[in-house]
Formats: C-alpha cells, structure tokens, sequence
C-alpha cells in the first residue's frame, strides 16, 4: 500500500501494562494497515487488548514501543500539545458508553466540540443540528440525555464525533450496550454514514454478523500470537 493511501500505519507495535509479577504484555509486534475509505472490523475474544488497540490510534494511549502512521504523519515524535491538535483534526471516537452530559441537551452535546474549537455558539448550535438531522434525531435537539434511549444516546455519541469532521472513525464496541435492533440500526448508520462522508473507519465488535458487513475483519490474538486478517 502506498504512503497516500494509508490512513493508519501501526508497526511492530507493543503496549504492556502493570509492573512485577502483575506485568501483563498485552500486544506485540503488532501491525496493522489501513487504506483511506476502509471499514475495518477489529475482533478477539475480551481482554485480548482490542480497546487497547484502538486507545494507541486514536491518541488516546501511547505504545511502549512501535510506530504509529496517522495520514502520513509520524505520531511517535510529536509532543503532547500537537497530538492533542492531530486527534482534534483527525479522530472521531465513539465508546461502548456514550459519555454526553447530563447538563447539556442533545444539540449542545454535539455543539461542545464545535465550541472548544471556538465556533460561535450560533453557528456551532447550527452544525449540531445538521448532524443531528443525519443520525435521524432533528426532533430530538432539544432533549437531555435522561430523556432518550440507549439507541439514540449512541446516535447523539455517533454525532459528536463527527462534528469536527474527523476522516478517521474509531468505534469501540458502540453497541455493546444495545439491544439487538438498536445495535442493528446503530451500525447501519455509522456504515452509511462511514460510506455518504468518505470515512475511513475502524469498528471493535463481538458480533461476527456485523464484522461481515465491513471491508474486512482484523482478528487480534494474544501476545506472542499472530493477529491478522480473518
Ligand atoms: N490501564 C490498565 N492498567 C492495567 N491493565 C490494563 C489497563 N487497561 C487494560 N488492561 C489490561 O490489558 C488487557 C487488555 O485490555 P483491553 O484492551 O481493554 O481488552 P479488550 O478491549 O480486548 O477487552 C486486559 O488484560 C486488561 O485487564
Ligand atoms: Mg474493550
């Protein structure tokens, strides 16, 4: 794969946690490549390291060893003020949790980015409605996350992370808390959505119906086996 087509380039990379007889390596030598536009599945059985995983490329975590490629940019040698801009810019995160705030209603939540950045509060209130529109909640603007679902909570989570239009979406089990047909309706959008905005997207899931609806599914193994494509 060329350097222009590479969204995400992690090489031999390694992250281990704790000290002592507590030590635990949870990756190593890991590779991973993905191509700009990709829908990529990542997979394994839990405590495998997935979250890990995508904590390190999405600048959330550093590997102990390893390089990081994020759009051609060498993550490695950045300091912690450029790195906090380059995940401004490039990465949308959505967790298993959906993290909004209480106090803030639907169309705030996904206005606090836009604010941070330093959009007016008109024209950042504006962009959440758009989003908001497209995860197909514009008549819920004005409800507070005590007053939604658990689907629509993760669409409003879906929504916030886009706000800035990142290129980059990294999806940490955003369904696990959702029942069957949220989860269903969840991962529809974040695939339209992944496809009508030109995303390159990286999804954790345990469900192996919903890995095969993405590009390919990248299986992680345990330290010291081979991870790779299933
Ligand atoms: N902050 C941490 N401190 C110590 N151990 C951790 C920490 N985060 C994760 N781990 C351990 O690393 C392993 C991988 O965790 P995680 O990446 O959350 O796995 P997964 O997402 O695949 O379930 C687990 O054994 C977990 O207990
Ligand atoms: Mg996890």
């Amino acid at each position: 794969m060329s350097e222009r087509d590479r969204m995400v380039w992690l090489h031999d990379a390694a992250k281990a946690y704790g000290e002592g007889p507590r030590r635990v390596q949870v990756l190593q030598g890991l590779d991973l490549e993905v191509r700009k536009g990709e829908l990529v599945a990542v997979v394994g059985p839990s405590g495998v390291g997935k979250s890990t995983l995508l904590h390190i490329i999405g600048l959330l975590d550093r590997p102990d060893s390893g390089t990081l490629e994020l759009d051609g940019t060498d993550v490695s040698c950045l300091d912690l003020e450029a790195r906090a801009k380059l995940r401004n810019t490039l990465i949308g995160f959505v967790f298993q949790y959906h993290y909004l705030l209480d106090e803030l209603d639907a169309r705030d939540n996904v206005a606090l980015p836009l604010r941070i950045a330093g959009r007016t509060g008109h024209a950042a209130r504006g962009r959440a409605e758009e989003l908001l529109t497209r995860v197909g909640l514009a008549d819920r603007a004005s409800h507070f996350p005590d007053q939604l679902s658990g689907g629509e909570l993760q669409r409003v989570a879906v929504a916030r992370a886009l706000a800035m239009e990142p290129p980059l979406l990294l999806a940490d089990e955003p369904t696990g808390n959702l029942d069957r047909e949220n989860s269903e309706m969840l991962f529809s959008l974040v695939r339209e959505l992944h496809l009508m905005e030109g995303l390159t997207s990286i999804i954790v899931t345990h469900d192996e119906e919903m890995a095969g609806r993405c590009d390919r599914a990248f299986r992680l193994a345990p330290a010291g086996e081979r991870s790779g494509d299933v």
